[in-house]
């Protein structure tokens, strides 16, 4: 069972990079024709929808496999796109005409090459200010249910709403970018092959169309083939013996990491409260308890994914730390060693005081870099339907200082 899986995975890989040849011709030409393939790993249904595949949908569910345990399956996901919303939504995302001022897009702070994240403590919006946390990756956030640190979004639709229309991010209003789009005759054209419905029925680009093609295109940021996943899969010498000793820190009752950064997408979807440090000199961030209006979550924040994580530094919703040792001697440190006095938090019974020795941190630190697979890193578009350019000059300018 296992050989035809990969049998297939390969097929839809190939295929699909014949499919990036022909669309490099076609931007050269600046026609901005969508794609009609689905991303690799993904195949294309008789609906025309991608639907995923990968090795783990054959494993049995997560329950009762014990702790970390390699061979589990995935959460429910998000796909079912066609190729052009998928298309469209990797332009969109480019783009910085979706932003207020044409100044910034969304890969401004989730920069393909900095793990769709960017290298700041906190990201830079359009006034040039910090925003309030530190931009999370978007790898594998198809089977994320629940978005931001503080969990206030619970749809890739309504999380899009947040950044675009934030005065500190992309600044814009739902009219304003409705207009600039409707504007716009390559967009114009672009929507109409990937929601063909609507047009047929006399109508145009609706902001609900945006959202689905954003989401679209980030449900296609799939990361499964890290050496880890060969080794999960049976392939023992993916990795290295030090590796595999990690990988058992990790994962033992003592360090306990595995109960919250669960595999296969080391995250269990959770919230929870760890009292990580705030940047200095920075108010407490409460985190979820304003998004369920409940005092025991003070301080509690999403369980970000570990998949890809040497690439997206600094860690934590505050980017307090700048490399992975830090982390793992956050956790350390002992329960509670950051929460400030006065603070009653109720921490996570799995926070506690492992008393790893530094070999062992160092481990953890090695196994962790075996989470990385960019192999299905979409390609960045020459150029975008806005003529705007695609490297962002006014974000790199102030990322420099
Ligand atoms: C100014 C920088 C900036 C821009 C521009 C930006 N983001 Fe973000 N993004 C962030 C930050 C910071 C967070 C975390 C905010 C929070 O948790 O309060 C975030 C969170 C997210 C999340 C949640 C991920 C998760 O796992 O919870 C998604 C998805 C996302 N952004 C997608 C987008 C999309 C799509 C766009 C463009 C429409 C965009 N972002 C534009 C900085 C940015
Ligand atoms: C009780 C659940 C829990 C346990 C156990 C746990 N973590 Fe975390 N981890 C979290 C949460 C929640 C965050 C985000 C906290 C924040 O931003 O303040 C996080 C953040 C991280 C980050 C930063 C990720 C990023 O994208 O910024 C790393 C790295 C990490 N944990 C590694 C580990 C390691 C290694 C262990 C074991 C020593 C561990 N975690 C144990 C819940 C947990």
């Amino acid at each position: 069972m296992f050989v035809c899986c990969f049998f297939i995975i390969n097929l839809s890989a190939n295929s699909y990079a014949q499919g990036v040849d022909i669309m490099s011709a076609e931007e050269a030409q600046s026609t901005f024709k969508l794609s009609e393939r689905c991303p690799p790993s993904f195949e294309l249904t008789a609906d025309g929808v991608c639907l995923l595949l990968t090795q783990y949908q054959f494993y049995s569910s997560v329950q009762n496999k014990g702790l970390g345990g390699t061979r589990t399956n995935l959460p429910p996901h998000r796909d079912g796109f066609t190729p052009a919303q998928i298309d469209l939504g990797r332009y969109l995302f480019f783009d910085p005409l979706l932003s207020k001022d044409g100044s910034i897009s969304c890969a401004s702070c989730h920069q393909p090459d900095k793990g769709f994240s960017d290298d700041l403590d906190r990201s830079i919006g359009i006034t040039g200010e910090k925003v309030g946390r530190s931009a999370p990756t978007l790898w594998n956030v198809a089977f994320v249910d629940k978005f931001f640190w503080d969990v206030r979004a619970t749809t890739l639709e309504e999380q899009a709403q947040g950044p675009l229309f934030d005065a500190l991010e992309m600044g814009n209003t739902p009219e304003n970018l409705l207009a600039t789009l409707l504007s716009n005759q390559h967009y114009v054209e672009m929507f109409s092959q990937a929601f063909p419905n609507v047009f047929e029925q006399g109508g145009t680009i609706e902001l609900s169309q945006v959202y689905t093609a954003l989401t679209a295109f980030q449900a296609s940021l799939i990361s499964l083939n890290s050496r880890y996943d060969r080794y999960a899969h049976g392939y023992h010498e993916a990795l290295t013996e030090r590796e595999i000793a990690g990988l058992n820190v990790f994962r033992s009752f003592v360090a306990r990491c595995a109960e919250c950064h669960q595999p296969p997408l080391f995250t269990n979807n959770e919230i929870a409260v760890i009292g990580t440090p705030e940047p200095e000199g920075r108010a407490l961030d409460i985190g979820a308890e304003k998004t369920y209006d409940a005092p025991k979550l003070r301080g509690a924040f999403k369980v970000p994914t570990l998949r890809n994580i040497t690439k997206s530094a600094p860690y934590m919703h505050s980017g307090r730390y700048d490399n992975l040792l830090d982390t793992v001697k956050f956790y350390n440190d002992g329960r509670g060693n950051s929460v400030p006095e006065g603070e009653d938090m109720l921490l996570h019974w799995h926070i506690s005081e492992p008393n790893l020795t530094d070999e062992e941190m160092d481990l953890i630190v090695e196994f962790m870099g075996t989470l990385t697979d960019e192999s299905l890193t979409p390609q960045i578009p020459s150029s975008v339907p806005s003529g705007l350019s695609v490297v962002d000059d006014k974000f790199q300018a102030l990322n420099d200082k």
